[in-house]
Formats: structure tokens, C-alpha cells, sequence
């Protein structure tokens, strides 16, 4: 029976023209510490983003990029359509976990010194590609055309537009008109399904190419022992998809229970709506909000452009090979201070937005 079955399975990969490319990835190893914890947000990032293009290829199927419309299509998904808002909701709790994952693959990447040569590329390649993913939140939001994602993007396209120089250039592409209204919504739209997937996909194997070219980092305790190696096919892949399984049913039954939430339909009029700021981006807002005047090109450029040039630089920045952590105390420090006062910020934004209001 196994021989058969093995038989069979052979000549169909010679049928589809794939027995070599199976062949190469068998011949493929990984270093036995691939797949220990520390190494599990790498795993669960990709993980997460295979499930977010999952969920957003069903979604666009209903989907209808047209203001008003827009919004019964995404309110059908939720409360008419069978299963409907368990895919809504992997999506959105998806990209609420991604950005969390991807700031502790960051962490232990910092932690480890795993930014150091010769891995430096990995490391910028993602930084651009953190960079990249809050495009697809900004675009996304405006697409369910309630007033949350309405008002939110407003507040967003003010922000931009005070960055000099540039910022009135990209609202006006961004919007495609001074409004916005149904160009702007299919811009969006075309940005999140269409043109960001496209370069968040290559910048994930300009990634993956440079780790398997670079190689992971030797672990630091036992540095004398040989590196033993594992088989890509199937040890590896086996862990992605045990881990693929495990959290689309953890995420789908959290959707089950708290389905994602849809507010009022957008009104373009009520100008009373005050949109209260996503978690993440309460240190941004808090930033934007002490810098007044002419001074908010300080909060809204200038403050997250030397973090993110920061970012980058940081592997030509800190250059000696030491990568135990306890050595490495200026960039601790560095690291620390930064941190804290993102965690600061964030706190003072959420009494501000969210704490009880003053009695007047
Ligand atoms: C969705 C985005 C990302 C995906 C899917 C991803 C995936 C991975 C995977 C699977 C690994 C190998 C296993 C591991 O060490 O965890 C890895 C390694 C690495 N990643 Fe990412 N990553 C992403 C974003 C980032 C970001 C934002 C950074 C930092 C700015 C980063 C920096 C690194 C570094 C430096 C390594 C090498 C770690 C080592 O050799 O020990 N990655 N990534």
C-alpha cells in the first residue's frame, strides 16, 4: 500500500514538473536552534500573514468599494453571511497580533544582537518591512465607510499634510481630489489588496533570501558545540503549519466569541465625531499633540523619522561583534530611554482618549 501510494505521489510531482524543486528544498537544512521558542515570533509573523491575505481574499469577494455601499457589504459579511464575521474577525485580531509579534521579533532580534554582521541587511529589510505594514492598518481602516475609519483617516490626512514639502502632495495622490469620497475609497482600496501586498511580499523574500544567505545566529551560550542541522522539509515546515492550524482555531473561536466591530456608517457632515486613536498609535498622537503650531512638523516627521533612520542605522551604529546583551550598555541605555518614553506617551494618550472625563 505505501509503496504505492509513494509511487503515485512521486510520478504526479513528475507530472506537475515539481520533483526537483521538492528534491532542492529536501536537500535544504536548518540549524537544529531554528526551532527553539525564542525563535517562535519569526514563525508566528509569517503565520499571521499568510492568514491576514487568507481572510482578505474571502472579505474583497463581498466587498464593494463604494461609499454607503461599502458599508452594508462589510455589515452583510458580519451579520448575514454564514461564518462571516469569524474571517472578519481573524483579519482584524490578525493585524492587531501581527504588530505585537512583530515588536518582540524585534526585541529578541535587538536583545540577541542579531542585527550585527554580517546580518545586517536582515535586519534593515525589516525595519522596512515594519514600516510598510501600518500603511496596510491606515488604508484598511477607511474601507468598512463607518465613522470611526472615516474620522480616523482624517485625522491622519491632516498629520500627513503638515510634513513639509511632500505632505500636500500625498494627501492629493492619497485622495485623488480634495475629499474624501469615492476615488479616495478606491484608492485605498487598490493600496491595501493590490499594490502594499505586492511590495510587503517581496520585502519578505528579499527577508527570508537574505537569512537563508546569512544564516541565523549562532546561539550564545554553547558556542563550542557543533550546530547540529535539520531537514527544512519536513521539520520546518511542519512547525509553521502545526502553528498555521493552532492559530487560525485560537483566532477564530476569539472572533466567534467578540466579532469585530463595526460602528455607525460614515457621515461626512458631523464634524462632532471625534475619533479615539488605536493602540498603537498613541505614542504617535501624543507626539503630534505637544508639538503646536508650526512646531507639529517636530511630532509628525521629524521625531519618527530619526526613530525609523535610528532603526536602520543601528547595525552601522553598533558595530563591535559583542553580542552579549550585558556588554552592550550605551545601546541598552539608548534603547531603553526610547522605549520608555513611547510607553510614557502611550500612557498619557490613553488617560487623554480613554480615562474618565472631567466633570466641567
Ligand atoms: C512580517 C514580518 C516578518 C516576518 C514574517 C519575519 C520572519 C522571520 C523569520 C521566519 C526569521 C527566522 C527565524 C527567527 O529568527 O525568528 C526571521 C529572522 C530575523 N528577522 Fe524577521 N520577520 C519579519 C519582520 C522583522 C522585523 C520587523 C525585524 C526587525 C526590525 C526583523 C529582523 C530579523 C532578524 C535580525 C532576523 C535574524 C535573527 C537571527 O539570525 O537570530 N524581522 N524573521
Amino acid at each position: 500500500m505505501r509503496i504505492n501510494s509513494e509511487y503515485r505521489s512521486q510520478s504526479l510531482l513528475e507530472l506537475l514538473a515539481l520533483k526537483t524543486f521538492v528534491e532542492r528544498l529536501r536537500a535544504c537544512s536548518v540549524p537544529q536552534d531554528a526551532l527553539t521558542w525564542s525563535r517562535f515570533f519569526g514563525a508566528l509573523l509569517l503565520v499571521l500573514l499568510v492568514l491576514l491575505f487568507l481572510s482578505g481574499a474571502f472579505l474583497s469577494l463581498y466587498y464593494s468599494p463604494v461609499p454607503g455601499a461599502a458599508y452594508d457589504s462589510v455589515d452583510f459579511v458580519l451579520f448575514n453571511l454564514p461564518f462571516g464575521a469569524v474571517v472578519k474577525g481573524i483579519h482584524h485580531y490578525a493585524w492587531n497580533l501581527l504588530l505585537v509579534v512583530m515588536g518582540l521579533h524585534l526585541m529578541r532580534a535587538f536583545i540577541l544582537g542579531a542585527y550585527k554582521a554580517p546580518r545586517q541587511l536582515v535586519w534593515i529589510s525589516g525595519v522596512v518591512i515594519m514600516l510598510i505594514v501600518p500603511l496596510f492598518i491606515i488604508t484598511g481602516d477607511l474601507l468598512p465607510w463607518d465613522q470611526k475609519g472615516y474620522w480616523s483617516t482624517q485625522v491622519r490626512l491632516s498629520i500627513i499634510g503638515t510634513v513639509p514639502v511632500l505632505g500636500d502632495l500625498f494627501v492629493r495622490l492619497l485622495q485623488g481630489g480634495p475629499l474624501t469620497g469615492i476615488v479616495a475609497l478606491t484608492r485605498f482600496y487598490v493600496l491595501h489588496i493590490l499594490f502594499l501586498p505586492g511590495v510587503l511580499i517581496f520585502l519578505i523574500a528579499v527577508h527570508f533570501h537574505l537569512i537563508a544567505h546569512r544564516g541565523l545566529s549562532e546561539p550564545l551560550s554553547d558556542g563550542s558545540l557543533p550546530r547540529l542541522k535539520i531537514p527544512f522539509l519536513p521539520d520546518m515546515v511542519n512547525r509553521w503549519l502545526v502553528l498555521f492550524l493552532l492559530v487560525t482555531i485560537i483566532l477564530g473561536f476569539i472572533s466567534w466569541y467578540w466579532p469585530p466591530p463595526l460602528g455607525d456608517p460614515a457621515d461626512p457632515t458631523d464634524s462632532t465625531y471625534v475619533p479615539k486613536p488605536e493602540w498603537w498609535v498613541l505614542f504617535l498622537n501624543q507626539l503630534v499633540a505637544i508639538f503646536k503650531g508650526s512646531l507639529t512638523v517636530i511630532g509628525s516627521a521629524v521625531v519618527p523619522g530619526l526613530l525609523a533612520g535610528l532603526l536602520i542605522a543601528l547595525p552601522f551604529l553598533d558595530r563591535s561583534p559583542e553580542r552579549n546583551i550585558r556588554k552592550r550598555k550605551m545601546v541598552v541605555v539608548i534603547a531603553s530611554i526610547i522605549i520608555v518614553s513611547m510607553l510614557v506617551l502611550s500612557v498619557m494618550g490613553y488617560i487623554e482618549h480613554f480615562g474618565e472625563p472631567h466633570p466641567e
